[in-house]
């Protein structure tokens, strides 16, 4: 009798040992999140060292709003915009590739001069290799800092999301140069992707003095934006910067057909604050943190562009227009005249668009000792 009294008592022990286990693991909800089979174990890491983080939110996973169902004419919505209204709020989502060496750490952060920050979709590895390798090169220009960074979301769905997170995992290992958190890179996604990033340099490198922000597109002429910046800080006297291509007196396109769709229920005005066009533009480390701090209390509008202007006018601060940033392409006069000739580009900021091929030359012709304008 004794000993089964005993064993009945070990066996009690045993199960509420194996029940407190169970329901500790069972519990820590990031376990399976962060690494679960499909995340690999240098994520994981990532990850965890993400979460110990004190300036995210510690539980990624954002439940979607169903009161936005009593907004007026929910269901008369395009299903993509529904999508936007649920998740709206949603502002923190885990990384799976960082960089927070990039500048040194926070404190070294100042010796930065220009830090390139790069809107990369995974499959465009092309225009990435050529970026690497002309306007985007880590190098001393005119005796200051030019850093890079590609900004990336995840990209479609089974093999190919698992093919394309490789990609940029190599390139990764090779270059040392992406910020990748786990999201679909959509287009109406871009604006979240520009706050993320705005969060992450926050964090890592908070004293960069310039972002020069665009897309993979567009050719940069940086060692021109390191004079032009250069100079602007020597005549002194002002932080904010923010220059581009000037958009203003235009509002939200209500055609439910186009890309830039934004109805009411997103953005009641009839008028956007001016901004500058999101092809490319450049910003200073104090305006990079000023907007930062007002998108907070602004809820997200999927235009990334329009919604930097928002967050500019919210502080009290206008962009401003730059004659070199041809973000609608450059027009050059005449029939018979190369349309890609050096001369017309020596003295740009940035022209969209252009191929990767046309960027890897048009690199070389207008560094040529040569070159004759
Ligand atoms: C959910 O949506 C409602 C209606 O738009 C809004 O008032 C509320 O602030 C939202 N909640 C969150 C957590 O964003
Ligand atoms: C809601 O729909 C009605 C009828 O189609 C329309 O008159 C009204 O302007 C719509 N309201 C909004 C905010 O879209
Ligand atoms: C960064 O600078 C702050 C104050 O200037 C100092 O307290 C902190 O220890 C420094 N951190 C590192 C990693 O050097
Ligand atoms: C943005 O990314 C989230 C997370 O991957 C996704 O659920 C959502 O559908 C995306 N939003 C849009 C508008 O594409």
């Amino acid at each position: 009798m004794t000993e089964g009294f005993v064993q009945g008592i070990v066996l009690l022990i045993l199960s509420i040992s194996l029940f407190m286990i169970i329901y500790t693991v069972y519990n820590d909800k990031s376990f399976p999140y962060f690494c679960d089979s499909y995340h690999l174990n240098y994520e994981c890491h990532m990850l965890s060292s993400v979460r110990e983080s004190p300036k995210i939110d510690p539980s990624p996973r954002c439940e979607r709003n169903i009161s936005v169902e009593q907004i007026q004419n929910f269901s008369s919505l395009p299903t993509n915009i529904k999508d936007l209204l649920y998740y709206r709020h949603c502002r923190h989502f885990p990384m799976l590739l960082d960089v927070p060496n990039k500048c040194g750490g926070a404190n070294a952060s100042s010796d930065v001069f220009l830090l390139l920050v790069i809107k990369s979709s995974a499959v465009n590895y092309d225009r990435r290799e050529v970026l690497r390798k002309t306007w985007a090169k880590e190098r001393l220009s005119n005796g200051v800092w030019i850093r890079r960074i590609f900004i990336s979301g995840t990209m479609g769905t089974g093999y190919e999301k698992k093919r394309l997170n490789q990609l940029l995992k190599l390139e990764q290992s090779k270059y040392n140069d992406i910020i990748q958190w786990d999201f679909k890179d959509t287009f109406y996604n871009l604006t979240l992707k520009q706050m993320l990033f705005l969060e992450w340099m926050e964090r890592n490198c908070p004293r960069a003095h310039f972002l020069f922000n665009g897309d993979d597109d567009v050719f940069a002429n940086t060692d021109n934006m390191v004079m032009y910046l250069q100079n602007f800080e020597r005549k002194g006297g002002r932080k904010h910067l923010f220059a581009g291509h000037l958009i203003y007196n235009v509002g939200p396109i209500r055609s439910p057909q186009s890309k830039y769709y934004v109805p009411e229920q997103l953005y009641e005005s009839k008028l956007y604050p001016a901004y500058c066009g999101g092809g490319g533009f450049l910003l200073s480390g104090y305006t990079a943190s000023v907007i930062y701090a007002n998108s907070h209390s602004i809820p997200i509008l999927p235009i990334d562009d329009v919604y930097m202007g928002m967050c500019l006018a919210r502080a009290g601060f206008k962009p401003e227009h730059h004659l070199g940033v041809r973000t609608a392409g450059l027009h050059v006069p005449g029939k018979n005249v190369d349309e890609l000739d050096p001369c017309f580009f020596k003295e740009m900021l940035l022209v969209h668009r252009m191929l990767s091929g046309e960027m890897y030359t048009l690199w070389h012709r207008i560094h040529d000792p040569d070159l004759r304008c």
